[in-house]
């Protein structure tokens, strides 16, 4: 079995580590690098339970490979909250029930963190296209939509969509 060694930057923080080539980048930082916090459902790049932000995209991490990422700024759901204090994403996913068993969260979070944080402003048709690549077994989507949309009203994101 060989090994490489790398280091990774995830949330701010390195990690020196030892991983095979063969690893994917969701293995490496729940194995390796003792992050757990993100989920692995698929394995194949559909469900979107393992999604992280790489160099500010969004990506699955089921479809990298970790010794990919030396280099990169990795943000995974374990660098959302400040200490104690939730980001106001993953507030708005409490208040507003966005979460059942939970499984799918960290995915959802990331990519719709990564969605709140850019430029431009979202609305209704954007919001459900974006969060439309994740999959939830629970919810029924329509609390994960009202706790991203909420989010970016708080945020001042938010456009209402143009009358048809
Ligand atoms: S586990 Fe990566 S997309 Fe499903
Ligand atoms: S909350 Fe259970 S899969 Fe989404």
């Amino acid at each position: 079995m060989t090994t490489q060694r790398i280091t990774l930057t995830v949330n701010g923080m390195t990690h020196a580590i030892e991983v095979e080539p063969r690893r994917t980048l969701a293995d490496t930082l729940r194995d390796q690098c003792g992050l757990t916090g993100t989920h692995l459902g698929c394995e194949h790049g559909v469900c979107g339970a393992c999604t992280v932000i790489v160099d500010n995209q969004p990506v699955r991490s089921c479809l990298m490979f970790g010794i990919q990422a030396e280099g990169r700024s990795i943000r995974t759901v374990e660098g959302l909250a400040d200490g104690a204090t939730l980001s106001p994403l993953q507030q708005s996913f409490w208040d507003h029930h966005g979460l059942q068993c939970g499984f799918c969260t960290p995915g959802f979070l990331m990519l719709a963190t990564w969605l709140l944080e850019r430029e431009t402003p979202i609305d209704e048709a954007e919001l459900r296209h974006v969060l439309s690549s994740n999959l939830c077994r629970c919810t029924g989507y329509q609390n994960i939509l009202k706790a991203v949309r909420e989010a970016a009203k708080g945020l001042g994101k938010w456009v209402e969509s143009a009358p048809a």
